[in-house]
């Protein structure tokens, strides 16, 4: 046990607050190192809490109290009681008025949460429980309450005060010693997590956009002034989402003004505060120049994400952090949605599911698995996971397959409508969703309480005198950490059914496609007229967050490759024939047997696809990716880091010099390309740099000149930074004069900096740690600046298993070291990083040995903080 406090708290102790605020009128006298705060509370007691005790208690950290007042009278202090993370009122009235005035201190909170400086802004984050931190308050989200906020600053220093609502009274009001002040007032209760408070000397990108109904928004998007140049994507994502929402799910925006504030500093991705988001820079600012195509499209996202939060969060909000994946997971579904449409739906889907499988199912395997509805936690903060936000899509897209798209949207209407203005559970959207199309999900609802990914077996068979194709399922869950009385859930399987030719059968009438609903832990079904033996496509979509196990032979699943009228499945054939060869030359490496040849049909199949260029570009180029090594090694019992990266590395160079030619044709084909972030532009960018990424493993001095070459002459950060990582892996003595060039190029650009220490990081070379250890010495390395850990440290424990997870133990020390060293500045981002010394029990007994003891010693640190302890203390069991 280590010696910080671990106070567990449980899901089945939510009881309902016994005060609630209706009123909160805040006050800030702004500066650096001393904010003063004066808040006006209006406090009333619960009629609808049962519970009588007296006292009305309030939750503060890191607050230095000046003065407390109930209804207007200075409190004695026999009347309250003060410690380190509470302030207590005793036996007060049944409603009342409390006025408590405090001190904070923006610039020494390296934290990052509550109320904190950046660069030259002061800034907050207050989700999950950030405002408790800038006064004491009810910090619960079933506390709703009318903000307004007045603020006083210097002129100077910062011109430009936001906070959530409508501006109210004049614009900024002119006070003494060259102070102003600012007053907004938001009209829709919420709970203080989407409180938010910006003041700085910002540039602003201003437009507007007109709703469905007719009302104008201002849209507003503030940056440092060097950043200007780099919002119109921005803004544009802004409107696109906007509209997006209106006519897919009928949302209208509610405000006068939309704004987005994007800052240096900063734990996550963005932050949904009500009428006023606050962003890392890096899913704001956008250029060619400086973004990647895939920046420009995250970009987009995380815009959505935040904008889709006004109603699946702010309208509509948690009971209890329990409830997180409430608001995240049905937000990341929207977001999915509406990226698909604003690109493609192939694309996306491909995407994310690589992601949840690669990622999702590693966090879902060890000991960190939780379900999507915890049932306790120790620091809210370790809960914002992959399992949180990417499961719990998945488990709303179930919904949406199983009711279609009329009766979720259906669904979806009702549960805005029923629960606008209130703090609802998971249980009150399933049920919506019930309500709405008279339907019973009590056995799906095992989703929100069970951790841990299924395992779906597959078996058909055919009976030709019937002509009867039967398809069998059996369903397991082998998650580690769920209880013995688990129950079979309720798993959606599109499928459909290829004959000999390609040619999809039909199914039901005219259907070629259908969604079995699995209930049973065992269950068959039958198709009748199926005149000869059909090659199944199981799955399609990836309609269940599920292992599907199913033996196909290579010829069938050749088939799948070449004919299946699913995106999705279509490209999941021809990772399984890739992964399948991979596996067996690893089988080889490991026995020292002769590694097997790529069949002819495969290579075949390959050259068919690259020889005849699809519509959808993008969606080609990912038919041609190999399975990623990362997503091989989540499949993997135990892990052999070497012999996968041999084996990849085999596989790699077959299809490149088997089909050389091609590589190299389709790479000048699309070579000039230069600039332009249209669709068709982006997939020939992608599909280029996939060749070029080919040809690289052929390791001629000519292609190592072509990628220098394009290194050299890009007029773009996508085709600079593909070069740039190609070149990464090459030795260090021949790499380092491009990093050399491409530092003194992007020197003042912090976001091209980030992509060039995670390129150093995540270097294949021999002396890789070596020089990631240099790199945290270098100036522009900054432990107070989480998108430069990231970059760093985060990057080599998560991008570069190879030297991570080095036989020596250097990896695991080195970042076990930066953990330690980061914990007193920012806990949540060093239990961010202690996630990745949890998946030790995949590899073998030396390197379980070595991350064992490197948590063992983190564990016994003291002082320690409650994130990294918790994350730590959980990985050791
Ligand atoms: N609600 C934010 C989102 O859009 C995440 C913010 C979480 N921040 C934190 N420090 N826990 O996903
Ligand atoms: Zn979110």
């Amino acid at each position: 046990m280590s010696t910080s406090e671990q106070k567990t708290i449980y899901l089945k102790d939510y009881t309902v607050p016994e005060f609630l605020i209706s009123k909160t009128e805040l006050h800030f006298d702004l500066s650096a190192d001393k904010t003063l705060v004066n808040s006006r509370l209006n406090i009333y007691r619960n009629p609808d809490c049962k519970k009588t005790n007296p006292d009305l208690v309030l939750m503060g950290e890191e607050l230095t109290l000046i003065d407390l007042k109930v209804d207007g009278e200075r409190l004695h202090p026999e009347h309250y009681t003060l410690d380190d993370k509470t302030l207590t009122i005793h036996n007060p009235s049944a409603r009342f008025v409390l006025e408590i005035s405090n001190h904070i201190n923006p610039s020494t909170n390296t934290a990052l949460s509550g109320l904190y400086k950046s660069n030259t802004m002061l800034c907050t984050q207050c989700e999950a429980e950030g405002f408790r931190r800038i006064t004491w308050f009810l910090d619960r989200p079933d506390v709703m309450s009318i903000f307004s906020v007045t603020m006083v600053a210097d002129k100077d220093e910062y011109p430009v005060l936001l906070s959530n609502g409508n501006r109210t009274g004049s614009p900024n009001i002119a006070l003494a010693d060259n102070k102003h002040a600012a007053r907004w007032h938001d009209p829709f209760p919420k709970p203080s997590y989407l409180f938010a408070l910006v003041a700085g000397d910002l540039a602003c990108l201003k437009d507007s956009f007109t709703t469905c109904s007719g009302r104008e928004v201002a849209l507003e998007v503030y940056v440092e002034e060097h950043d200007l140049d780099k919002t119109s994507h921005a803004m544009q994502s802004l409107k696109n989402a906007m509209r997006w929402d209106e006519q897919a799910f009928g949302r209208e925006y509610d405000l006068d003004i939309y704004m987005i504030v994007a800052v240096s500093h900063f734990n996550m991705g963005a932050m949904e505060n009500k009428g006023l988001n606050i962003f890392n820079t890096k899913y704001v600012l956008a250029s060619e120049k400086t973004a990647t195509d895939a920046d420009f499209e995250n970009v987009e996202a995380v815009i959505g994400h935040e904008y889709f939060h006004n109603w699946s969060g702010n309208r509509v909000t948690c009971r209890d952090w329990f409830q997180l994946s409430l608001k995240e997971g049905f937000t990341v579904f929207r977001d999915q949605q509406f990226t698909a449409h604003q690109t493609s739906e192939a694309v996306k889907r491909i995407k994310d599911v690589n992601m949840l499988r690669t990622h999702q199912f590693a966090e879902d395997a060890g000991p960190l698995s939780h379900p999507i509805r915890p049932s306790s936690f120790v620091e809210i903060n370790n809960f914002y996971t992959l399992t949180i936000y990417e499961k719990g899509a998945e488990v709303v897209r179930m919904l949406h397959t199983l009711l279609g798209e009329t009766g979720f949207r259906k669904g979806c209407d009702l549960y805005f409508e029923r629960y606008d203005g209130q703090a609802v559970t998971t249980e009150d959207f399933v049920t919506a969703l019930e309500d709405a199309n008279n339907a019973n999900f009590e056995q799906f609802k095992q989703w929100y309480s069970q951790a841990g990914t299924p395992t779906v077996t597959v078996t058909t068979s055919y009976n030709q005198n019937e002509k009867t194709y039967t398809v069998s399922f059996e369903q397991h869950n082998n998650s580690p950490s769920t209880q013995a009385d688990k129950e079979p859930l309720v798993i959606p399987i599109r499928l459909g059914l290829l004959d000999d030719n390609g040619k999809e059968l039909n199914l039901h009438g005219e259907q070629t496609s259908t969604v079995l609903e699995l209930t049973k832990a065992e269950q068959s079904f039958t198709f009748t007229d199926i005149n000869t033996e059909p090659t199944p496509s199981i799955l399609r979509g990836f309609s269940a967050p599920i292992k599907l196990q199913q033996t196909l032979s290579i010829e069938q699943k050749i088939h799948l490759f070449q004919h299946d009228k699913d995106a999705f499945n279509r490209w999941e054939a021809g990772q399984n024939c890739l992964s399948y060869f991979i596996f067996k030359t690893i089988d080889a490496i490991q026995n020292h047997h002769k590694v097997p040849p790529l069949p002819d049909e495969l290579v075949g199949t390959f050259r068919a696809i690259l020889q005849q260029p699809l519509a959808d570009l993008a969606y080609q180029s990912l038919l041609l990716s190999l399975p990623s090594k990362a997503y091989l090694a989540e499949q993997m019992s135990t892990i052999d880091i070497d012999a996968l990266y041999q084996a990849h590395r085999i596989v790699k160079q077959t299809l490149a010099s088997s089909l050389q030619d091609l590589w190299l044709a389709h790479y000048h084909a699309n070579h000039h390309v230069g600039a332009g972030t249209d669709s068709q532009s982006i997939a020939q960018r992608s599909f280029k740099n996939l060749c070029l990424d080919y040809l690289m493993a052929l390791e001629t001095d000519e292609v190592r000149s072509m990628c220098i070459q394009q290194f050299e002459t890009a007029r773009n950060m996508t085709d600079q930074i593909a070069a740039l990582a190609e070149l990464s892996h090459l030795d260090t003595s021949i790499n380092v004069s491009y990093f050399d060039a491409f530092y003194q190029q992007w020197k003042n650009e912090d976001l091209v900096i980030d992509k060039w220490f995670a390129l150093q990081a995540c270097s294949e070379t021999t002396d890789a740690l070596h020089s990631v250890k240099k790199l945290t010495q270098h100036p522009d390395f900054d432990m107070k600046t989480p998108n430069r850990v990231r970059s760093v440290i985060g990057a080599f424990a998560t991008a570069n298993p190879l030297h991570f997870n080095a036989i020596d133990g250097s990896g695991y020390e080195f970042v076990a070291d930066n953990i330690l060293l980061l914990d007193s500045i920012n806990p949540q981002v060093a239990a961010r990083l202690a996630n990745s010394l949890s998946h030790w029990k995949k590899f073998d007994s030396t390197r379980q040995q070595l991350i064992k003891a490197q948590l063992s010693r983190i564990q016994a640190h003291t002082p320690l903080s409650k994130d990294v302890s918790e994350i730590v203390s959980r990985s050791l069991t």
